[in-house]
């Protein structure tokens, strides 16, 4: 895993906008892996900007975003389908149709699993995958002690996971407590993977993360057996790294 130190959330955010802008550049039809969440909403901003000073386009551009709340109607403000059109689609020209989102209202949520992962495949597989760190260690919504070898799923939500996520909610009670996630072996298929880390609050799992060996209680430390791996962490993240 390649580490590139910064010193703020502001370049962060500007490096990994960059690093999104590079790879359409590179191939105009890439397939961008997109998370949500705080830490990816300045990338986005970036991106916004980038598009509009006509430095790239995404009309050729697929993107797949790594989860949804189970329940949520894309309408709901607090789905990831409504998180994406504020922060980035209604901004850009990728087409609406080349926007992958699972769905979590689906009837069949095992086979909205299989059509998300086999839809992925059909594109050719995620050129840039982009990911937040969970303050246990997820990546999506994959909570520790999921297997590395996971496609694809639905999953409860871990406690402090739904804690961490109720910000955005008015109550806790209208937090989701579960979600479809692309699984780990998913995010490992990605040529390309880049992990956004910011703030004092992820410095514990960071750390943890950059010094610990491979194990399933930490579902980041998946991504070491990655090829090409970049992590973006500021310096209030790397604060507890040596
Ligand atoms: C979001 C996602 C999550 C977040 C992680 C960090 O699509 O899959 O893994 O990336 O929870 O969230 P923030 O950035 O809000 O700290």
């Amino acid at each position: 895993m390649k580490l590139i130190k910064v010193k703020n959330y502001e370049e962060l955010s500007k490096k990994a906008s960059a690093f999104i802008v590079e790879t359409v550049n590179q191939k105009p039809n890439a397939v961008i892996g997109m998370a949500t969440g705080s830490t990816a909403e300045g990338t986005y901003e970036y991106l916004v900007k980038a598009f509009q000073n006509d430095e790239v386009s995404f009309t050729e551009a697929h993107s797949v975003n790594l989860d949804e709340y189970v329940g949520l109607s894309p309408e709901n403000d607090q789905s990831y389908h409504a998180y994406m059109d504020h922060h980035l689609f209604k901004h850009i020209d990728m087409p609406a149709e080349n926007h992958f989102i699972p769905d979590g209202e689906a009837n069949d949520l095992q086979d909205e699993c299989v059509r998300y992962e086999s839809r992925i495949e059909e594109l050719g597989g995620v050129d840039l995958q982009l990911l937040g760190l969970g303050h246990n260690g997820h990546i999506g919504f994959n909570e520790p002690g999921t297997s590395f070898q996971s496609k694809t799923q639905v999953v409860d939500l871990a406690e402090s996971t739904r804690k961490a996520n109720a910000r955005f909610f008015e109550v806790m009670e209208e937090v989701p407590d579960q979600a479809i996630t692309m699984g780990i072996a998913t995010i490992l298929k990605s040529k390309r993977i880049l992990l956004l880390v910011s703030g004092k609050g992820k410095a514990e799992i960071l750390n943890k993360l950059l010094e610990s060996e491979q194990t399933e209680s930490i579902p980041a430390t998946a991504l070491k057996e990655h090829h090409d791996v970049t992590i973006i962490a500021d310096a209030d993240a790397l604060s507890l790294f040596e």
